[in-house]
């Protein structure tokens, strides 16, 4: 597609140049936002624009310094050439798309791009041209404002003396600069979208989606990034966080539970008005789809005092217990509740606010601790390969993946620590996930209802004691 995002970026630039020269004579920087503004994540209707497009990013001065990769500087070209989010926007023009509008509006539905329902996580600023300047385009996918805030009440200042020495809470609280540096609030960024935000209308992916054709939502934070093409220094965050794959992991876990939480809260509240209730994406996918054979893997493996039910789903709290009991203790009730016939959908909100109370402390705790040490790390490893094998038969696949990822980030650390690995995990465990999270059987979006597929099968076993070795060699060459 034919862009004209250089002559944009030049004109852009130039604008946020002038404002900037403006902007000198005032002896302080713009005035706070809102307190309210800045804290939304999903930013509220203004009458002035307020995402400005990445065209106001990608002046050669600024962040597109030079055509190489991965160089600070040359932010723009990294995401530009790499970014996964670089085609969210055109894959709203795929084949598989254009039905699944066609399933939900009907025959005479409107193209995917133009989809508020699709835009508000395919695009920026979730697609609402309302909220965008004129240099705004949708072309530009899930670009920099998706990450980093809304660029209006910031892109002046951050270019000032004087900005750069501000720390990134006040950044956020004052101009709107979102804390990416702070992992909490980082996954939380990413989960509005990989996970959903009730705060935004129509930002999840629920059971009407998935049945239309999209992909059922598995995020788990800390492979994200590792899978994410990084445009900032990776040392810097090892600098900042010397445990920082399993931070990142343990932060990833009760954060993204939070949102998972955070929508389920929604969904029972809103059921007073309406909307499906319960929602069929909360709850375990395979209770309800089977194939009626004659071995079907209900008959085979589960006592029948669990048929008619459909248990709360395991992919966002798989491995909290791992990773904070205390966090999986706070969604106790809920999750018991969840796991009845019809669960009430009062009840559920209500139990949803309280865990979300808990969850809240807990990231606290998980984001402000001590720095792990090899050594705990080794041991949590030892406990999660234990546990992890030891009942790997009543495990769902969904339990499985989560713990491999949690081996798979102690195993970064530890590597790293030794001087083995630069950043992020090492290719042979990215094809791991890869195998757990994506290549599923050819045509699926997700294991097969089948008891090979669905239970520890010896290739899952396989792995996981692969890795399991790898610790070990790791604890050998210790000190
Ligand atoms: C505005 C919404 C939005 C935000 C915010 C967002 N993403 Fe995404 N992300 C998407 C969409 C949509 C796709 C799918 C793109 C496609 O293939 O069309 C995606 C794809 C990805 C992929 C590739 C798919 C995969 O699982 O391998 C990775 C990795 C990823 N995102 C990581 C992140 C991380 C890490 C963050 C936070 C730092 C983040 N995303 C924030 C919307 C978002
Ligand atoms: C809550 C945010 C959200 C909404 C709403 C949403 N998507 Fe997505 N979509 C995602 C994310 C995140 C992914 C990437 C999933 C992954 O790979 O983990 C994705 C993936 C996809 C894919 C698969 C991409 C690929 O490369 O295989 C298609 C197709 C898609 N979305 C189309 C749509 C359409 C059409 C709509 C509107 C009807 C829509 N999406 C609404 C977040 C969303
Ligand atoms: C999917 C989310 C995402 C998108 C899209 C994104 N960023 Fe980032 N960006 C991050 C994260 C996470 C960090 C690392 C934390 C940090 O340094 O703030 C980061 C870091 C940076 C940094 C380094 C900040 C520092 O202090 O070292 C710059 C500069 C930057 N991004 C600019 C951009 C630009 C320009 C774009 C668009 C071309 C963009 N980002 C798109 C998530 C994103
Ligand atoms: C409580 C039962 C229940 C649960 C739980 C459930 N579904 Fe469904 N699903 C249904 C029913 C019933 C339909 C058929 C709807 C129709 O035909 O109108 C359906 C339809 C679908 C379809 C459309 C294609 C087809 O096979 O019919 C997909 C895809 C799908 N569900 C995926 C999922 C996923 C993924 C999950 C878990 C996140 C899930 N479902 C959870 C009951 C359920």
């Amino acid at each position: 597609m034919f862009r004209f995002a250089p002559i944009l970026a030049g004109l852009t630039v130039l604008a946020a140049m002038l404002s900037a020269v403006l902007a000198r004579d005032e002896s302080r920087l713009p005035a706070p936002r809102s307190q309210a503004v800045v804290e939304s994540l999903a930013g509220t209707c203004t009458s002035r624009p307020d995402y400005l497009g990445t065209a106001s990013c990608t002046s050669s001065s600024c962040h597109h310094k030079s055509e190489h990769r991965r160089v600070v500087g040359s932010e723009f070209v990294t995401w530009n050439s790499e970014d996964p989010h670089r085609k969210a926007f055109d894959t709203l023009y795929s084949i598989r798309s254009e039905r699944m509008v066609r399933n939900l509006y009907g025959p005479d539905a409107a193209s995917a791009s133009k989809t508020v329902a699709c835009l508000t996580c395919h695009a920026t600023g979730e697609g609402q041209l309302s909220k965008a300047s004129t240099s705004f385009s949708l072309v530009d996918a899930v670009s920099c404002e998706s990450c980093h805030g809304p660029a209006q009440p910031w892109l002046a200042a951050h270019t000032r003396g004087g900005f750069k020495e501000l720390d990134a809470a006040t950044k956020e609280r004052d101009f709107g600069l979102w804390n990416t540096k702070d992992l909490a609030r980082r996954a939380q960024v990413c989960s509005a979208c990989h996970v959903g935000n009730p705060d935004v209308p129509l930002m999840q992916v629920n059971h009407d989606l998935i049945a239309a054709g999209h992909p059922r939502l598995n995020f788990e934070f800390s492979s994200a990034l590792a899978k994410y093409p990084a445009h900032w220094r990776m040392a810097d965050e090892h600098a900042r966080t010397p445990d920082h794959a399993w931070r990142s992991w343990q932060v990833g876990q009760i954060a993204v539970a939070t949102a998972a939480v955070r929508l389920t809260e929604a969904r029972a509240r809103r059921s007073a008005d309406g909307a499906p209730w319960p929602e069929f994406a909360e709850q375990d996918c395979f209770s309800c789809h089977k194939n009626l054979t004659v071995d079907s893997d209900r008959v085979a493996y589960r006592t029948p005092t669990t048929a008619g039910r459909a248990p709360w789903q395991t992919w966002y709290t798989g491995a909290l217990d791992l990773a904070d009991s205390e966090a999986y203790n706070t969604l106790a009730s809920l999750k018991t509740h969840m796991g009845k016939p019809a669960p009430d959908a009062a009840t559920t909100a209500t139990r949803a606010r309280k865990a979300l109370e808990g969850l809240t402390r807990r990231i606290a705790y998980a984001t402000d601790r001590e720095p792990w040490t090899t050594a705990q790390e080794l041991e949590a490893s030892t406990r999660i390969a234990r546990f992890s094998s030891v009942n790997a038969e009543k495990l769902t696949w969904e339990q499985q993946a989560q713990q491999f990822l949690a081996l798979a980030a102690l195993r970064d650390d530890l590597r790293r620590r030794q001087g083995q690995i630069e950043a992020g995990y090492e290719l042979p465990y990215l094809t791991v996930r890869d195998s757990l999270l994506g290549q599923f059987p050819n045509g699926y979006d997700s294991p097969r209802s089948d008891p090979n597929e669905m239970r520890a099968t010896r290739d899952r076993q396989l792995l996981l004691k692969r890795l399991q070795d790898g610790l070990d060699g790791i604890a050998r060459s210790q000190p």
